[in-house]
């Protein structure tokens, strides 16, 4: 169980946390709209490290763009967060580099090299990716795996790997 001073046990964490399963799984978060995966996403960018690699997984819709634009918006990010389908790519400027990647459009690791994603993985900056499992041998190891799945039209059941345990 989530020790009391655990992230996920205080603030918004606390509001969407469903359960910490064994070590090693996945937290378990659910959201009831579009603002509060918003909010989740901020609670998480606060925690989310320079250098650090998130793998977003989920179907069209899921919501994995609303969870990026928290992150950023808790990282200092001012701009509007769009999804980047047809540029790949979007960088923008937190309190370091943030590389937004949606890896949709991408066919697997040569694409992803040949779009930079190894030198946004590797630039020092938050790497946040979406559709993540079709570049996943390009990942590091201590890539943070967050998969959103719809349970219906305003809720959403988010499941957290490789985040909290270096800070519980
Ligand atoms: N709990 C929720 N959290 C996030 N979005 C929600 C939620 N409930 C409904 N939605 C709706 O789901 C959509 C999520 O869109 P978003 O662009 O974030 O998805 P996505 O996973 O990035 O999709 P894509 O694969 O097309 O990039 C929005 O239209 C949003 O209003
Ligand atoms: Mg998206």
């Amino acid at each position: 169980m989530p020790k009391e001073n655990c992230l996920y046990n205080s603030g918004i964490f606390k509001k969407y946390f469903v359960k910490a399963a064994e070590a090693g799984q996945s937290l378990v978060f659910i959201t009831g709209s579009y603002d509060e995966t918003f909010e989740l996403g901020g609670e998480l960018g606060r925690i989310l490290k320079q250098g650090g690699v998130v793998a977003l997984k989920g179907a069209l819709g899921a919501g994995k763009t609303c969870l990026c634009a928290g992150i950023c918006r808790a990282l200092g990010v001012k701009v509007p967060v769009t999804s980047p389908t047809y540029t790949i790519i979007h960088e923008y400027e937190g309190i370091f580099p943030i590389y937004h990647i949606d890896a949709y459009r991408l066919s697997g690791a040569d694409d992803f090299e040949n779009s930079g994603g190894i030198e946004a993985l590797y630039g020092g900056g938050l790497s946040l990716i979406e559709w993540s499992e079709r570049v996943s041998p390009c990942l590091p190891s201590d890539t943070v795996y967050i998969e959103i799945k719809i349970i219906d039209d305003g809720r959403r059941e988010i499941f957290v790997k490789g985040i909290l345990s270096k800070d519980c």
